[in-house]
């Protein structure tokens, strides 16, 4: 072994060679700090969100092959890239030289919103091509699993990977021989498709063609390096770190014989999350690098051997070509594992994770031991005492010593045997996302029943997520041998595994009852393929399969994504410069796909700037009793340490109702709540001391965390909120039948893909600071700040660019971070920068209120309801923030889109001890617009009638009143329903669905469609005024600023459109640079779908201002320039500078007599979603949805496509898979991608169709458009209830007529376990062992809940 030795690698074509390399660095930190490459962007740091995706290149000197894969650049140690090239999405293209294809196609398309996520995405799809570059869609959208985008629903992102497809007009998947595009699909119509009555959103012909000559080359010098340079150990030696790199095995022996506690670093996705989440600490750290006999692939007679350093993705590919080339009877295990690895994790885990890395691991959610030990594979040791083989089996699964690797021994490589005839192996799993998530459950199974006989002569049952590790179903399958395949076997071995795999209550990740019902229907599964392939291989011993069965041993709805749009072009007669109207790509597009586009901690690091920390509170409900700074304050690096104490007589600021602490260092109320906040010289430092800070608690009585709890202790905020209309108590008295029911609704997290951020930086003089920060509301960030350092307000001034993603997170606490960070840069006088990662933003920042709906329902037996009485219930967590204006707003969008004569709904704010709730895309609505449409449906239940009959019914018709007695003309909520069913197929779909469910048993369809209704407006005049200023300088050029925070929506986009419309001059000859509290003062809130709307019409009041001023000089000479008329202006002394002002619609709301005019106008729409669910495991897919929408004149279709699409696929994800789970103590344990799912690629739904209705209406909005920022969030209710209408019909089917209840999320769990069948019966738990759980975990103190490390936070989850 060497020295220290030398870093050598590549980013983007250029040599870098590190002398003194810290060993502890990922690649992130090492591009975005030192190399200032900031387009790689921070999203989870946990592999789980791709933002970080860059291209990582190897030359192999062996094969003289370069292999380009994906990579997650948080999870990379740079001292694993020697030899390495990196191209990080500047390397690809930028707008100073050459964009390239894929940027220029993902902006072109709208693939980019907020565009934080768009550089991941854009490394994704430029890997795939530089591999293949005609990629199928199949390749296309698995490379995207492993990129998550919380704005644009993915759709239009799929459109610009179509383009690089050969074929890219449809959906490229022949069921029966017949296409998407082909006539009648399952003898429906065909869809009307977009571009043959509306014009595209993008040109395909304009697009730059893919040139793969024109990319960056593999660099020369590094090939040589490879070839030429003597390969021998590299050591790193760092602060408290060494990095060993052998290169031959031998060498890694020796080390491993000297640092056998040392882990083998390969892909780094098992140690790396260790190390950054549970704190694990490694001195020593050897990865070996490029060792041959690590990447052996070897066919022998007996099987496969396949090397522990080949990645998932090369496993993936061998299996491939072997399952091609051999007979399939010899590959049922390797089609098996195949299986499994287009699941597991996204692309560029399977690119950096290593087979031996994933096998030593040992991972209870492992997907592929179990398939590996049922496979009965071999593991190849070496160690310095030589060679030996142990079988991949139960023993060295639960790690038994004897069964074990020894200290000093690696793993060479596996065996994988073929399989024989007569034996069948099969893989299963589910998880709360199709892709790219942990399995809840999953196994391998394999059964040899010897040449004929149907008699079992070897069965193995493996699973995982049931235990700490892998589980063997050992006794069982022994007992079982000797028994022929039929159901009474089926019968004994369902009862058998459930006794051996017990899954006590205390089991690893809760939902125990599902796990175990998923443990049995996963064989039931695997009995049915059995018995079918049976049946094909002698049809006469072997009866098979009922037909109705089949459809069970299916994939879900599989075939590839596409969708329309329609919208209605602009005027023939309008001016072709005039750009309103018109699909005008987002204006920061290109440079999102570029990563040019600069955020928040974007911006570079400043002389002398410091890195603020927070330390939480622990504890939901506790007072403090010590806080001990002295450990944290002695560490290196550490400036100060900001307590209560600091921040006397400023500690608090109100922003709406009630003033908010900042540091809470006396009671803390909720856990993440702010108790300090330790200040040093880098976030490393900061972050290494604020885990130092000791607190000590005395926890307090009562923890009230749900909603029931609240009402039993009275736990509310003050301000209940109460609307009646008509007379409820006495239309109870009339109606034909009165139900009664409730239904939950869970939070949601914002999950914005750019964590909370923010830079203070003090001037020098006059107490001036600048604040650059990520938020929704520079306004009140200057006025937080201002009080807090006790400075008026005109000295602080707050500046942001844009934003990645808010969705109403960005808003309150936002502002105590910043005021917070302002008082130490004020403190210290230098710049402090704060960060939040992505745990602890989740943690702190709160979400959407959780929900308890209940509702009394008086109706006549054709449907028509006469009286409703709602209550409404949101946890409003610790603090109130805006709780009580999110209760409000759903006690007033309670009716939805229908009349109720009689109708009374309250509203109750719960005071707990969760992280206080806020505002979240919608504000309420989501939540009140679930129960309504639930109740609905229950209503449409009892009278025997679908719900869309019910819903039609009692919808508002042309001219009438809301309960709150604001007029509304419902003539275009009519017409989106009708344009839907019609759109939809509604009526003919609904046969197709209940004909697929009478011919299939363990899978059902359901349709479901609902109507939106959503008003418009803030409830207040004021809170809508909006203002914008305009420059025109002398050489005619035009600047814009307004109030308005660009936050993905496109609104910089939409206001230089209304200035290039009212100036009459080309869009490129407006710029706007972003919003700042020194150019248009007291700008209101970016929010409530409104802020294209109001400044909007200020950009268009200074600009007529402008132009009114001018207008004799453009007479004087029409043929002039812009540039000519601005010099003539100035030179007559005629301002070029114009403010401009909306005061805000007439908007008012009287609580006290339930009347008002709160909303100044409404958005109508509708939705029609179709699923189909696997009744024996939960999972659900979004076969179609079509939507249309009223919104008027459209500013920009392209735009407000992306935010309908967007939206829904925001609101699918709350009503369906997003789910946070707290432990009993209040303790979140979703904090990251890994726990909390939000939707992925694969969760959008194969056919995806929205519409515009032609806009009718005039009004007096920016120029007849209609705000859409929020609406299509509840829309995503239709596959809640589309789902609902599947379970239905499996219920049915079981004959069980009674009631429904399902909550949201409707998860694979709910799904699951409301498809009752024996499976869910023998899954049943006794009341004891159900109880076990909460009695072990009340066992576990508060305090070590809360610092858990997460893995173990997993396995607790789920409670
Ligand atoms: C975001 C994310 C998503 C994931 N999703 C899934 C999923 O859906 N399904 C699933 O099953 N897994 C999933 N995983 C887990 C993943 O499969 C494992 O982390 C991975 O396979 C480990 O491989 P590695 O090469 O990165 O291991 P490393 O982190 O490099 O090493 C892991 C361990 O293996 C040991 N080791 C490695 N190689 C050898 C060797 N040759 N000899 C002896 N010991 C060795 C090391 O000492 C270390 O202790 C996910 C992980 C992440 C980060
Ligand atoms: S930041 Fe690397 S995957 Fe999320
Ligand atoms: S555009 Fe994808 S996260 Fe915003």
């Amino acid at each position: 072994m060497d020295g220290a030795a030398e870093l050598v690698f590549c980013v983007n074509g250029r040599k870098v060679i590190e002398k003194n390399v810290d060993p502890e660095t990922m690649l992130l930190p090492y591009l975005r700090k030192k190399l200032q490459l900031t387009g790689t962007k921070y999203g989870c740091g946990g592999g789980g969100c791709g933002a970080c995706t860059v291209m990582i290149s190897r030359y192999n000197p062996i094969t003289k092959r370069i292999r380009h894969y994906p990579a997650n650049a948080c999870l990379l140690p740079i001292c694993s890239l020697h030899g390495a090239a990196v191209t990080t999405v500047e390397g690809v293209g930028s707008t100073k030289a050459r964009i390239h294809p894929v940027q220029e196609r993902v902006a072109k398309c709208h693939g980019t919103q907020c565009g934080f996520c768009t550089p991941g995405m854009v490394m994704s799809i430029y890997t795939l091509l530089r591999n293949h570059p005609e990629p199928t869609l199949d390749q296309l959208t698995d490379a995207l699993g492993g990129n998550l985008c919380r704005c644009t629903g993915y759709r239009p992102i799929i459109d610009a990977c179509k383009t690089f497809c050969k074929t890219s007009g449809c959906c490229q998947s022949k069921e029966n021989g017949v296409c998407c595009l082909d006539q009648g699909i399952n003898e429906l119509p065909e869809f009307e498709e977009g571009n043959k009555t509306s014009p595209k959103l993008f040109s395909e012909e304009e697009f730059l063609p893919l040139d793969p000559t024109q990319e960056l080359i593999f660099p020369p010098e590094l090939m040589i390096m490879a070839e030429k340079q003597p390969q021998r150990t590299r050591v790193f030696v760092g602060d408290r770190m060494t990095w060993i790199s052998p290169v031959t095995l031998k060498e890694l022996l020796e080390a491993k014989v000297k640092y056998p506690q040392a882990p083998i670093v390969m892909g780094n996705t098992s140690v790396g999350p260790e190390v950054r989440f549970k704190g694990t600490f490694h001195p020593v750290i050897i990865s070996p690098d490029c060792i041959e006999e690590l990447s052996v692939v070897n066919h022998a007679d007996d099987g496969l051997t396949l090397g522990a350093g080949l990645s998932l993705a090369q496993v993936k590919e061998i299996l491939a070509e072997v399952i091609q080339k051999l007979p399939e009877e010899k590959t049922q295990t390797y089609h098996a594992v195949w299986k499994h690895l287009g699941t597991l994790a996204g692309c560029q885990i399977r690119n950096m994770a290593s087979l031996g890395g994933h096998i030593v691991s040992r991972h209870l959610d492992s997907d592929l031991n179990p398939l590996l030990a049922v496979g009965n594979c071999t593991l190849n040791l070496l160690s310095k005492e030589g060679e030996r083989q142990i079988p991949l089996n139960e023993q060295f699964l639960t790690k038994c010593p004897s069964a074990d690797l020894k200290p000093g021994e690696i793993l060479v490589s596996v065996n994988i045997p073929y399989s024989r005839k007569w034996e069948f192996v099969s893989a299963f799993r589910q998880a709360q996302r199709q892709q790219n998530a942990l399995a809840i459950v999953n196994s391998g199974m394999r059964v040899f029943f010897g040449e004929g006989g149907g008699i079992i002569r070897e069965l193995s049952i493996a699973y995982g997520g049931v235990g700490p590790t892998t589980i063997c179903a050992k006794n069982s399958c022994q007992q079982l041998i000797g028994r022929p395949w039929n159901e009474e076997m089926l019968d004994a071995a369902c009862r058998l595994i459930l006794d051996e795999v017990s899954l006590p209550g205390w089991a690893p990740g809760g939902k125990v009852e599902f796990k175990r019902t998923l443990v049995i229907s996963f064989f039931f599964k695997f009995y049915l393929k059995v018995s079918q392939i049976l049946k094909t291989m002698d049809p006469v011993r072997y009866p098979g399969l009922a037909d109705k069965y089949e459809s069970a041993l299916e994939d879900l709805h599989s075939r590839n994504h596409w969708g329309t749009s329609k919208y209605q072009d602009v005027d023939p007669k309008q001016l072709p410069q005039d750009p309103i109207g018109r699909p005008i790509m987002h204006l920061s597009g290109i440079k999102h796909t570029t990563g040019e586009a600069i955020y928040c901690d974007d911006m570079p690091v400043l002389d002398g700037e410091l890195f603020l920390a927070f330390v939480t509170s622990s504890r939901a409900h506790a007072e403090i009793v010590s806080i001990d700074l002295s450990e944290a304050l002695s560490l290196p690096g550490v400036v100060d340490i900001v307590t209560e104490e600091d921040l006397r007589g400023v500690n608090s600021f109100c922003l709406l109702i009630e003033p908010e602490k900042l540091l809470e260092t006396q009671e803390v109320s909720c856990v993440g709540q702010l108790v300090c906040a330790v200040v040093a010289d880098s976030e490393v430092q900061a972050k290494r001391a604020a885990k130092r800070v000791k607190i000590v608690y005395q926890d307090l009585e009562p923890v009230i965390l749900t909603i029931e709890e609240a009402i039993r202790h009275h736990s509310f905020f003050q301000g209940e909120r109460k609307l009646e209309y008509g007379n409820v108590d006495e239309a109870f008295k009339v109606v034909d039948q009165i139900l009664e029911g409730e239904i939950h609704m869970g939070g949601q997290e914002h999950f914005y893909m750019e964590t909370q951020s923010m830079l203070a930086v003090p001037k020098g003089e006059d107490q001036e600071m600048d604040v650059y920060v990520s938020s929704q509301f520079p306004k009140y960030i200057q006025a937080i700040v201002a009080s807090t350092l006790k400075v008026p307000a005109n000295k602080i001034m707050c500046h942001v660019k844009r934003l990645g993603g808010a969705f109403g997170g960005k808003v309150t606490k936002t502002g105590i971070l910043a005021a917070i960070t302002a008082f130490a840069a004020n403190k210290h006088g230098r710049p402090v920068r704060c960060i939040l990662e992505r745990g602890e933003d989740m943690l702190i920042t709160g979400g959407r209120h959780p929900y308890l709906g209940k509702y009394k329902a008086g109706f006549m037996n054709d449907g028509r309801i006469l009286a409703l009485d709602v209550e409404h219930y949101c946890n409003g967590g610790a603090t109130l923030d805006e709780s009580l204006f999110v209760l409000e707003t759903g006690v007033l969008k309670v009716d939805n889109a229908y009349k109720f004569p009689n109708l009374r709904c309250q509203g109750w704010a719960c005071k707990t001890n969760l992280p206080s709730n806020t505002a979240l895309r919608g504000f309420g609505f989501p939540q009140s617009g679930l129960i309504t449409e639930n109740c609905i449906t229950e209503v449409a239940a009892k009278c025997g009638l679908s719900p869309e009959k019910v819903r039609m019914m009692n919808m508002y018709k042309e001219i009438d009143q809301t309960p709150y007695k604001q007029e509304i003309d419902a003539t275009n909520l009519i017409q989106c329903w009708k344009e839907c069913m019609a759109t939809s197929s509604y009526s003919l779909r609904k046969v197709a669905v209940e004909k697929f469910n009478s011919e299939n048993y363990w899978k059902k369809k359901g349709l479901a469609m609902v109507p939106l209704k959503f008003p418009v407006g803030f409830g207040s005049t004021a809170a809508c005024q909006a203002a914008a200023l305009v420059h025109i300088y002398l050489d005619g050029s035009v600047l814009v600023t307004h109030g308005g925070i660009e936050m993905g929506q496109g609104v910089h986009t939409k206001m230089i459109q209304v200035a290039s419309r009212e100036l009459r001059m080309p869009m490129s000859n407006v710029h706007l640079r972003g919003t700042s509290t020194e150019t248009v003062p007291n700008a209101n809130v970016s929010g409530a779908s409104l802020v294209a709307d109001l400044n909007g019409l200020a950009v268009k009041d200074a600009c007529q201002t402008l132009l009114k001023r001018l207008e004799p000089i453009i007479s004087k000479n029409p043929k002039g320039t812009w540039k000519d008329w601005a010099q003539a202006a100035f030179d007559e002394s005629i301002s070029l500078s114009a403010t401009g002002y909306f005061r805000g619609y007439e908007t008012h709301m009287n609580w006290e007599t339930g009347e008002g005019h709160p909303f100044a106008y409404f958005v109508f729409g509708a939705a029609c979603s179709e699923v189909e669910i696997d009744c024996l495991t939960g999972a659900h897919k979004n076969i179609r949805t079509d939507i249309v929408m009223d919104i008027g004149h459209s500013i920009n279709p392209a735009l407000d496509v992306g935010q309908i699409e967007g939206a829904f696929i925001q609101g699918m994800g709350l009503y369906t898979i997003e789910e946070l789970k707290y432990s009993p103590q209040g303790v979140l344990f979703t904090r990251g991608p890994d726990q909390y799912k939000i939707p992925a690629v694969s969760d959008v739904p194969t056919e995806l169709h929205v519409s515009f209705l032609p806009p009718s209406q005039n009004s007096n909005t920016l120029y007849s458009s209609k705000g859409l920022g929020e609406p299509g969030v509840f829309l995503g209710c239709s596959v809640f209830f589309a789902i609902h209408d599947a379970v239905r019909a499996a219920r049915q089917e079981r004959g069980l007529l009674g009631p429904l209840k399902l909550d949201s999320p409707l998860t694979p769990e709910k799904i699951r376990m409301a498809c009752e069948d024996k499976f869910t019966k023998m899954g049943e738990m006794t009341t004891l062992t159900a109880a076990l759980p909460t009695v072990l975990l009340s066992w576990i103190p508060p305090h070590s809940q809360a610092v858990l490390p997460k893995p173990l936070l997993v396995l607790l989850a789920f409670w």
